[in-house]
């Protein structure tokens, strides 16, 4: 057995955390924040801070044009510093941003599939990601996921060098988050663990959080939907967040993200959307396929794997995919696309065109 296992150094968790923020940002820093969500929370941190910012909010998930524009702010009003605060548009946004402003040029020169593909070779401006949705675990990644619309696709800078320097969790801040945000980011949260559970690129260290992290979403997904004032509950889906985080940056992940990638970039469908929708059906196809190690997934929660995230998707109520203007004629180009997407590479077994076509058809 061989792997490699990338972390963020430093975690800082717990209910009240965000009050620490101070004490992780250097004296003569100038901060860029880059934040999604609502306003509060970014007048929290500057107070929290003591001092003015400059921010930039993210509006959608990014796309290179945003990258490129965070990046002007920040070089127009000589930030060094970054936090992101919000979900995982905010946080990939932030993290492409640190990385441009030790690396220079633009985002499109390190974009994986359809940029440059340029090394990022230094390492990224100090900055601390704070997420608030529990879902991407992109606080504990070393990719930043971002559009590019005239391509039709989205794709990653990748380095271990974007790490923020600590990820700051507070379960707290979870609670200002709308219903229909925790529903999604939790599916993405519980599509990340599984899916890097089952990952031909898995390990023993991921295979503990990412175990984890399937328990604890099964556990805590309903409550944190249901009554998102729920602490405990909020508590628990920021955990299976950062663990799908951690999970995936070191093993991958599958077919559901890999049809992520051309679905997010030509529909407006968002990331958790399409990985609740497309799980269920890809569990089934995987598993007919012989991979066995969805009965471990069983175990942790407590029934059929498949039929576990098919009722959750309904509880949740997430639309499927033709409410988002994806139709039958859609479906080959797109799987022509996914086959092309990193996350393809990583599911446990390959599966060809028909059968792609069929969980694609099947979740419109
Ligand atoms: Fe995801």
């Amino acid at each position: 057995m061989k792997f490699d296992f990338f972390s963020v150094p430093r975690i800082v968790f717990g209910r009240g955390s965000i009050t620490r923020l101070a004490d992780l940002v250097d004296a003569s820093a100038r901060v860029l924040v880059v934040y999604n969500g609502s306003d509060s929370l970014l007048w929290r941190a500057e107070e929290i801070l003591g001092r003015p910012t400059t921010q930039f909010r993210q509006r959608g998930e990014p796309i290179v044009t945003d990258v490129d524009a965070a990046q002007a702010t920040a070089r127009d009003a000589g930030c060094d510093f970054v936090i992101a605060i919000g979900g995982g548009s905010a946080i990939d946004a932030g993290k492409a941003v640190a990385g441009l402003l030790s690396n220079g040029g633009v985002a499109s020169d390190y974009m994986e599939v359809v940029g440059k593909g340029q090394k990022i070779t230094k390492p990224s401006a100090p900055w601390i990601a704070i997420p608030t949705t529990a879902g991407t675990g992109a606080e504990a990644t070393r990719n930043a996921v971002i559009g590019w619309p005239e391509k039709r696709f989205k794709a990653s800078i990748r380095s271990e060098l974007l790490l923020p320097r600590v990820a700051l969790i507070d379960p707290e801040l979870g609670v200002e988050v709308p219903r229909d945000v925790t529903a999604r980011s939790g599916m993405d949260a519980l599509c990340q663990c599984i899916e890097a559970y089952v990952s031909n690129g898995s390990s023993p260290m991921t295979d503990a959080v990412a175990i984890d992290g399937i328990e604890l979403a099964g556990r805590f997904l309903r409550r944190a939907y249901d009554d998102g004032r729920d602490i405990e509950a909020r508590r628990g889906m920021a955990l299976a967040a950062l663990f799908s985080g951690i999970a995936l940056t070191n093993a991958g992940l599958g077919a559901v993200h890999g049809f992520a990638a051309p679905l997010g970039a030509n529909f407006p469908v968002p990331h958790g959307i399409v990985c609740g929708v497309l799980l269920p059906h890809v569990i089934r196809a995987n598993r007919s396929r012989g991979v066995e190690r969805y009965a471990e997934i069983d175990r942790a929660l407590g029934g059929d794997a498949e039929q576990i995230c098919s009722e959750l998707t309904m509880h949740l109520k997430l639309p499927a995919l033709g409410a988002f203007e994806i139709r039958g004629d859609d479906v080959a180009p797109m799987v022509e696309l996914a086959k092309r997407a990193s996350s393809m590479r990583y599911n446990p077994v390959v599966l060809d065109d028909a059968t792609l076509e069929k969980i694609l058809r099947e979740a419109l």
